[in-house]
């Protein structure tokens, strides 16, 4: 049985992420492939009380230090106990946000040392890393306005623009850097026209990682 591909989608908040891995998903499953849906921070039964930790404003601010080695220890979890025990037995693996967003969010909007990402990033996956990675890219004003008006915020939401502005610049900056992994789609289009990019996106993978 050959091993499943591991498939991140990343983006600024409200850009529309979950619809179109929802139809990201659709799409690799009309072709008859098994898929397995995931999300960072999150994703197992640790990750997620993890998560609700790293998300809840009720929790006092806490260090940027913690917050990046919580990030790091849900994955921790995740990668052993859930992404890669699934493409050990052929499924494909989408995951709504991965280590990108820890460049992004730590790494740019908190201004952390990338090299201290990396370094964390060899230790908790070794060469392990996405085959193929999806950014929804809009300016975050757009976004923002969106996520905001969908209810509560939690911690990340309440950061302000500038915030957003530079989390968007650093996963720009990685997807030059990695042209062959990025996969980059104007999300400040139309819904309609972005979902026709994604499928098309999830068809040509499909050709690449069943080649
Ligand atoms: P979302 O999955 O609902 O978009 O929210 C997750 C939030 O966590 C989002 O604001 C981005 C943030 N995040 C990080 O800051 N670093 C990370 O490594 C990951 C996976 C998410």
């Amino acid at each position: 049985m050959s091993r499943g591909c591991f498939i991140t989608v990343e983006g600024v908040e409200g850009v529309g992420k979950s619809t179109q891995i929802e139809a990201l998903v659709e799409r690799l499953r009309i072709h008859g492939l098994e898929v397995e849906l995931t999300r960072e921070p999150g994703g197992t039964e640790v990750g997620e009380a993890i998560r609700t930790l790293l998300l809840s404003p009720e929790y006092p601010p806490m260090h940027a230090d913690t917050e990046l080695l919580l990030m790091f220890a849900a994955r921790a979890e995740h990668i052993q106990r859930r992404i890669l025990p699934a493409l050990e037995q052929g499924r494909w693996v989408v995951c709504d946000r991965f280590t990108d967003a820890s460049y992004a969010y730590q790494g740019g909007g908190r201004g952390m040392p990338l090299e201290r990402i990396a370094q964390l990033e060899q230790w908790v996956q070794g060469d392990f890393r996405p085959d193929a990675t999806l950014l929804l890219d809009a300016p975050p004003e757009v976004g923002l306005a969106r996520a905001r008006a969908r209810g509560p915020q939690d911690r990340f939401e309440q950061e302000a623009v500038a915030f957003f502005e530079r989390v968007r610049a650093v996963y720009l900056q990685r997807a030059a850097a990695e042209p062959e992994r990025f996969r980059v789609i104007d999300a400040a289009r139309p819904l309609e026209a972005v979902r026709a990019e994604v499928c098309a996106v999830a068809d040509a993978l499909l050709e690449q990682c069943r080649a």
